[in-house]
């Protein structure tokens, strides 16, 4: 079995996620990166290395992520949930704000994140980490009455963050939340203040300097801890 630290990120294929694809062929992990629509993934592919494995699964369709879990064959030491969306930033008065919507983006960054957790978690290694991709804009004092429901599944992120943590406890397997920075991606749009390069390289080596000690703990991208 190969020495290589096995990192899998989901939503993989732009903005941070495929950053940190990049970032961790750097520095020499084996990376399993998912994606949920090939023609939306050709950055991806062109990143072609024989230490990248790619799967296409939506992190809310449990027979895709169960179908790649089935196909891992080296244990997972890092697992990353960073797959989410965020339908609105305007009010809830807007006309798009459905109901639809809404669900959406709760399904996707909430339960999403659960069932990554829940359908990888036989297969991780013995202190592997998990990380789920949060957001400043869930925490409780960062007040705003924009995109409110975006805002309370990155709330509810920290909150099943913890929860998670404490059923990993005994396992010794750390698990934390990250606020990546406001990122130019295009969920961050292009006056945000980080570019994909400084959130995914700083990420990528506090992902590393986690230690068990900090689990249930949720961080900014340059390693501070943040308050919920
Ligand atoms: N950018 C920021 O400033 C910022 C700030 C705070 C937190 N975040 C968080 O950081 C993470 C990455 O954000 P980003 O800025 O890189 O966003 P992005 O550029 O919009 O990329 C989002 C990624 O998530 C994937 N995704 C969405 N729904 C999915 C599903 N059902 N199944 C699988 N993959 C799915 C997308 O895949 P498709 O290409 O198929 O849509 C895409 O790869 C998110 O969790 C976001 O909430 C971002």
């Amino acid at each position: 079995m190969s020495n290589l630290k096995t990192i899998l990120i989901t939503g993989a294929n732009r903005g941070i996620g495929l950053e940190l694809v990049r970032e961790s062929l750097a520095k020499k992990f084996s990376v399993i990166g998912t994606f949920r629509n090939r023609e939306n993934s050709q950055a991806l592919f062109e990143l072609s290395s024989n230490d990248m494995k790619l799967f296409e699964m939506d992190v809310v369709d449990e027979k895709s992520i169960l179908d790649v879990s089935k196909n891992i064959h080296n244990p997972i030491d890092y697992l990353i949930c960073n797959a989410g969306i965020n339908n609105g930033y305007g009010s809830i008065f807007d006309q798009d704000h459905t109901h639809e919507k809404m669900l959406e983006v709760l399904n996707v960054n909430v339960i999403g994140s659960i069932l990554t957790v829940k359908h990888f978690s036989k297969i991780l290694n013995k202190d592997a980490k998990i990380i789920l991709i949060s957001s400043i804009m869930g925490v409780q004092n960062h007040s705003g009455s924009s995109a409110t429901i975006y805002r309370a599944s990155k709330a509810a992120v920290n909150n099943i963050m913890i929860s998670i943590s404490e059923e990993f406890k005994s396992k010794k397997i750390t698990v934390a939340s990250f606020h990546p920075g406001w990122v130019r991606t295009d969920m961050g749009g292009p006056n945000a203040t980080l570019s994909t390069k400084e959130s995914a390289s700083s990420l990528i080596k506090n992902f590393e300097n986690l230690t068990f000690e900090n689990t249930g703990k949720f961080f900014n991208y340059d390693g501070t801890t943040m308050n919920f």
